[in-house]
């Protein structure tokens, strides 16, 4: 099988890095372009075997699997530019949330997955978000899963809910880490605690916490009480930020939804009115 990337940006080579490292693919298998050249020419070099191509229509029509990495705005011109090169036994992957399902079937003859990836599948964790079209076969799907699983947890998940499942699997680690920077931040302020100190202490328990999560059986509430005691240092911790994050989600997730029906409107208007 041969598994195809057009854009070898961030995420595009994290996910063939990621694959490359978990044995989920040799290099002779892989075939990357991207706009910049120089970009794909660099995974060649760390990667003997893997193919960097300069025109995405050789990538599509070597590939069996094509992920598409690209940024929305330049996503229309990429279909455009493959549609004769993608017959119908191919699945094309895209890993671009605004890009809906209809926007690629309207589009192109293949089977058409949309597949979320998250940063943390660089250390083969955390999700990725699966959305199947209707072309996609049970078999299609079984290979499809059979890549993703070597570096992620993969979830089927409507694509009404991609959105809020993006915010949760896929941004989450930025939030996250923006709400453990600005703790470590107010401890080094607050106490003189050497910031790298910090910085370590904060990781390790994000990490292990992690694992609770996941692994050890607790949900987060069960975790919230076991740490916790009535009346003691933590409840009161707890008190502190119920009180301040009032409504802060409910705020990031109506912004971060209506970001996205802007996005999608854009791509809406370049696939289906190229004028404007
Ligand atoms: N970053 C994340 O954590 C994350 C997570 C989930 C999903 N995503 C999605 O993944 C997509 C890519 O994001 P990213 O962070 O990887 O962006 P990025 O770093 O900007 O990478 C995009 C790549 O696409 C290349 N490109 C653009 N137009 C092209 C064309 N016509 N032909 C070939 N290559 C082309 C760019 O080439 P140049 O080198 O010339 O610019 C660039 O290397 C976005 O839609 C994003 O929403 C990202």
């Amino acid at each position: 099988m041969n598994v195809g990337f057009i854009g070898t940006g961030s995420m595009g080579t994290i996910l063939i890095e990621s694959f490359l490292r978990t044995n989920a693919l040799r290099p002779d298998q892989l075939i990357a372009a991207n706009r910049t050249f120089a970009k794909a020419e660099r995974l060649a070099a760390v990667h003997p075997g893997l193919r960097a191509v300069r025109s995405n229509r050789e990538a599509a029509a070597g590939s069996d699997i094509l992920f598409i990495c690209v940024k929305p705005k330049d996503f229309k011109a990429v279909i455009d530019e493959i549609r004769p090169c993608v017959d119908p036994s191919r699945i094309l992957v895209s890993i671009t949330s605004p890009v809906l399902i209809r926007h690629l079937e309207e589009h192109l003859p293949c089977k058409i997955a949309k597949v979320i990836p998250s940063i943390t599948n660089f250390v083969n964790s955390g999700a990725t978000l699966a959305i199947y079209g209707s072309r996609m076969e049970p078999r299609d799907i079984e290979v499809l899963e059979n890549l993703l699983k070597h570096v992620s947890t993969p979830h089927v998940i409507p694509e009404s809910h991609a959105r809020v499942c993006s915010d949760l699997a896929s941004c989450g680690p930025a939030f996250l880490a923006f709400f453990i920077e600005r703790f470590v931040d107010a401890a080094v302020r607050c106490t003189g605690i050497a910031r790298a100190d910090a910085c370590r202490l904060a990781a390790e328990m994000v990490r292990g916490t992690g694992l609770l999560l996941t692994e050890g059986g607790f949900t987060f509430e069960t975790l919230r009480e076991r740490v916790s005691v009535p009346g003691g240092i933590t409840a009161e911790g707890l008190r502190i930020l119920a009180l301040d994050l009032e409504g802060t989600f409910e705020r990031l997730i109506r912004t971060t939804h209506s970001k996205y029906d802007e996005e999608v409107n854009k791509v809406e208007s370049l696939f289906f009115n190229p004028q404007s």
